[in-house]
């Protein structure tokens, strides 16, 4: 895919071995308090990327939350928007519907030079730059959820604003989260297709995986067992192989065997048009969703 620029990290030591440019020394404010914002937290805290702190977290209204993030990862927390000037780089990670409201409570609280980073599913930089009323860099983000478990696949974009200074950052604040490619913003429609909704196109490949073991008569958590290390550790071997998936598929097909019985049997049943069709549903629907929020 042309659209795609650059990718970053080959494994997982390499991303270790990245020095922190600048990240270290910033200031970081997160809108948001949830599930997105905490999986950031973790992988700055629990890498030593960022001190905690140097990170303040805002949301509207759940305080218990607040105080879980505080003793849990040692940042700092806040319910006042006024608090989040002095942050350099502001995380937006709340949900769609309540960006506007966020943003519009933010504009007067923004500081000089401040970056944004959106990790909102839709919402597209210009209408981040218009609802703020101010001009700043502003990063797109679309990560997914194994980002919770440090497994993440997250795209980047850069809006009209933005240049190589806060890509660096963001990448570095998501590669703690797990793998970062660059796009186009206008490819992050096509991401959210594949990458965004792919875990759950992945959890559907398992349970039907775990199902067909079972019909074969095996026990469910053996089936389970051996259906999650299969797709696990097919992944692994691509990854490391960094072979075409295609030639691997040829390697491990002998004829007249086993996998390639199964293999027609998967073609025959339309298994890589179905894929086809759930991201390119999943793309058009972004893109849907997307002028809806924008
Ligand atoms: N979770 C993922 O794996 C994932 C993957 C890709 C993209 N994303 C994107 O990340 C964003 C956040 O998702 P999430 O799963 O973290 O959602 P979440 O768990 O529901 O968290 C949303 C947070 O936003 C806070 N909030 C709402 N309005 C606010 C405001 N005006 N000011 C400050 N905080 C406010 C909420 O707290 P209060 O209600 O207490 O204020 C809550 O802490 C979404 O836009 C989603 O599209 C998430």
């Amino acid at each position: 895919m042309d659209a795609v620029r650059r990718m970053t990290g080959d494994s997982l030591e390499a991303r270790e071995r990245r020095p922190a440019v600048e990240l270290e020394t910033i200031r970081l404010g997160l809108v948001g308090a949830g599930e997105m914002a905490e999986a950031l937290i973790a992988g700055l805290v629990g890498s030593g990327r960022l001190e905690p702190g140097r990170i303040l977290v805002n949301n509207r209204s759940n305080r218990a939350r607040l105080e879980h993030l505080r003793s849990r990862w040692g940042v700092r927390t806040t319910q006042e928007k006024a608090a989040l000037a002095e942050a350099e780089v502001l995380v937006l990670a709340v949900k769609p519907a309540d960006a506007a409201e966020a943003l519009a409570q933010l504009r007067p609280h923004v500081r000089d030079g401040a970056a944004l980073v959106s990790v909102v599913a839709g919402l597209r930089t210009e209408a981040v730059l218009a609802r703020l009323g101010r001009d700043l860099p502003v990063v797109r983000a679309m990560p997914n959820t194994p980002s919770r478990v440090g497994e993440g696949a997250t795209a980047l974009a850069a809006g009209r604003l933005a240049g190589e200074r806060e890509l660096a950052l963001a990448r570095q604040l998501f590669a703690g989260v797990g793998r970062v490619v660059e796009v186009e913003e206008g490819a992050l429609d096509a991401v959210t297709g594949l990458s965004g909704s792919g875990p759950a196109y992945v959890f559907l490949l398992l349970e039907a995986l775990i199902d067909a073991g079972v019909k074969q008569g095996l026990e469910y958590a053996v089936a389970r067992e051996l259906a999650l290390q299969t797709v696990f550790g097919a992944a692994k071997m691509a990854r490391e192989r960094g072979e075409d998936p295609a030639r691997l598929r040829e390697e491990v097909t002998s004829p007249n065997g086993t996998t390639v019985a199964g293999l027609a049997a998967l073609e025959q049943g339309g298994f890589r048009q179905a894929l086809e069709a759930a991201v390119g549903r999943a793309t058009a629907r972004a893109r849907e969703l997307g002028l809806l929020y924008s």
